[in-house]
């Protein structure tokens, strides 16, 4: 079997392509490709030990999907890693990267629903095994604040996966119940009333401030994500 993969580049290894290899944490990826040929890796010129693994976004989603049952969390995966490439858009991230967090972060949502401080941490071993790169990882552990929001994938995941919910919201007390019609005024508008989808945490959405995007871009960005993929979420 013949497929491609990345490579991640640690922090502690000087990326060789730090002017244009489009790192979305830091100047320290780079993406050769590398081989692999009946379960051999064939690597040349990279440092050994720096290989991690690049899921591809239909892999993920399949995993996202043997994973829940419940196909509002389904499609909740969907909405954050749909928001998630946008905001890589616009940031400058690595649009796939950012997706697959989005899409594998909720994996374990199910199994710890009675734990729910365990959330996110069944999900990071298990990506962990699959040896998912590290960037992902940190990723799913930092939405359900395992650790400090730091880079700017980690801080997209937190606003990402709080507006979601509340762009659904939204569309729902909406006479045609679709995406089509919804505006992110209406959004902005109805976010700012406590008692309306009070499970979409405003300190989370917040979070955009972190990223340097004002509130109107990051829900225009939100709900143009999800219009996108509008039949997906059946909206
Ligand atoms: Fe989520």
């Amino acid at each position: 079997m013949r497929r491609s993969r990345r490579l991640w580049c640690p922090a502690s290894i000087s990326c060789r392509k730090s002017a244009s290899c489009g790192c979305p944490m830091s100047v320290h990826r780079y993406r050769p490709q590398v081989i692999v040929d009946c379960g051999r890796v064939v690597v040349e010129n990279v440092p050994t030990g720096v290989e991690d693994f690049q899921m591809e976004l239909e892999e993920a989603r399949k995993l996202m999907e043997k994973s829940l049952g419940n196909r509002n969390l389904r499609r909740h995966c969907l909405a954050v890693s749909a928001v998630m490439g946008a905001l890589a858009r616009r940031l400058g991230g690595d649009e796939q990267t950012w997706r697959l967090a989005g899409m594998l972060h909720d994996l374990d949502y199910e199994q710890t629903k009675n734990e729910p401080r365990r959330h996110g941490l069944l999900t990071a071993d298990e990506l962990r095994k699959r040896g998912v790169n590290a960037a992902v990882v940190d990723a799913v552990l930092a939405h359900n604040h395992h650790k400090e929001a730091e880079t700017a994938m980690e801080k997209a995941i937190v606003c990402a996966d709080a507006v979601t919910g509340l762009v659904v919201a939204a569309a729902l007390i909406r006479p045609e119940k679709k995406l089509s019609a919804l505006t992110p005024e209406f959004v902005a508008k109805k976010m700012r009333e406590p008692s309306f989808a009070r499970g979409a945490d405003r300190d989370k959405i917040a979070y955009h401030d972190r990223l340097d995007l004002s509130k109107e871009e990051f829900l225009q960005i939100s709900v143009d994500a999800m219009k996108a993929i509008s039949d997906d979420l059946g909206l």
